[in-house]
């Protein structure tokens, strides 16, 4: 059973269809990307999961249970890290902690250790009785991060946690990403920076006016644009050299010479590269360079849409 299920939601904001009609299915353990551009509908998406907007049409199941119905019953067991910093900049950090930790039901010694745990994780426990105020923006997602994971839940929902903040909290964001991860919690990952989502996620949806236009893992994603990847390679020296070995490959649809520079199209380069070089080699010719220009995710969304991901 996926942990979350999500069934044809619909959301609209007077004219505008914010959400339209859907679906989506999250195993547990998977790290989920949702990306797209502004205005797709991700955060409208992520506050109907969390139960603080309710849909107009649709079904939303986690752990199997109808929490459009009853969401009071999944709170526990979910984190929601909102695009907008939501703590009290005059409370400490670890009052801010122990604050959230209340109202998801931890309290008196258990409370405290999981606070602390929370702070240690986000990197702040040196500064848990200083007040927000003073933090930088990058601090005070890292706070917010640890609000919303100090109860432990199985599924954490993050909607660009990353946006206008340093580099190194940055970094620390997404290494703890990647370790809740590892440890068995449910991402859900929001961003519209495509090579955050294709370094972390698992899974990926991209979502376009407010529908899922495509999921996958980056792989499946990039093979629904049947792009050629060039791979580039220049050769010690290419006398004698016998192209047809490489352009009778399966996946190579031309293979050119120009001096010393090898130019092979494929629509494969990661699956056939150690069969290029496997050849090259049995010609007894050195590699001095490989290029690969294979396609990126970026590459997907236009080609999908037509458009750029940001502007
Ligand atoms: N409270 C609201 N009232 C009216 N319209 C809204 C409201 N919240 C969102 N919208 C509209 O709904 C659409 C989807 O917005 P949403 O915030 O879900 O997008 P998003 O994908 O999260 O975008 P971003 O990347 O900018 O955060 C947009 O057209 C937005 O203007
Ligand atoms: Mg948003």
């Amino acid at each position: 059973m996926p942990i979350v299920k999500v069934n044809n939601l619909v959301k609209r904001y007077g004219s505008i269809l914010a959400v339209d009609n859907l679906c989506l299915s999250i195993e547990k353990g998977e790290t989920f990307g949702l990306v797209g551009p502004n205005c797709a509908g991700k955060s409208t998406t992520i506050k109907m999961l969390v139960g603080l907007l309710k849909p107009d049409r649709g079904e939303i199941f986690i752990n199997g249970i109808d929490i459009v119905q009853n969401h009071k019953e999944i709170k526990r067991n979910i984190g929601l890290v909102p695009q907008d910093v939501a703590i009290y900049e005059n409370m400490s950090a670890r009052e801010n902690i122990e604050f959230f930790g209340s109202l998801y039901g931890l309290y008196g010694k258990n409370l405290k250790e999981m606070a602390s745990e929370a702070l240690e994780f986000s990197g702040l426990y040196e500064k848990q009785n200083e007040r927000p105020k003073k933090f930088s923006g990058g601090m005070k997602r890292r706070l917010n991060i640890a609000c919303s994971i100090v109860h432990k839940p199985q599924i954490l929902i993050m909607d660009e946690p990353t946006v206008g903040i340093d580099a190194q909290s940055r970094n620390h964001i997404l290494s703890s990403v990647k370790e809740l991860g590892k440890s068995g919690t449910t991402v859900i990952y929001t961003s519209h920076y495509m090579e955050e989502v294709e370094s972390l996620c698992t899974r990926i949806g991209i979502v376009d006016f407010g529908r899922i236009i495509a999921i996958g893992n980056k792989n499946e994603l990039k093979n629904l644009i049947d792009s050629e990847e060039i791979v580039a390679m220049e050769l010690d020296n290419t006398s004698d050299f016998r192209l047809d070995e490489l352009s009778s490959l399966d996946e190579v649809s031309s293979a050119v010479l120009h001096g010393n520079q090898l130019q092979i199209v494929t629509s494969n380069s990661h699956g056939i590269l150690q069969d290029i070089i496997e050849i090259i080699l049995r010609q007894d010719k050195k590699i001095i360079n490989i290029n690969l220009n294979t396609p990126s995710l970026e590459n997907v969304f236009l080609k999908l849409t037509g458009r750029n991901l940001r502007d």
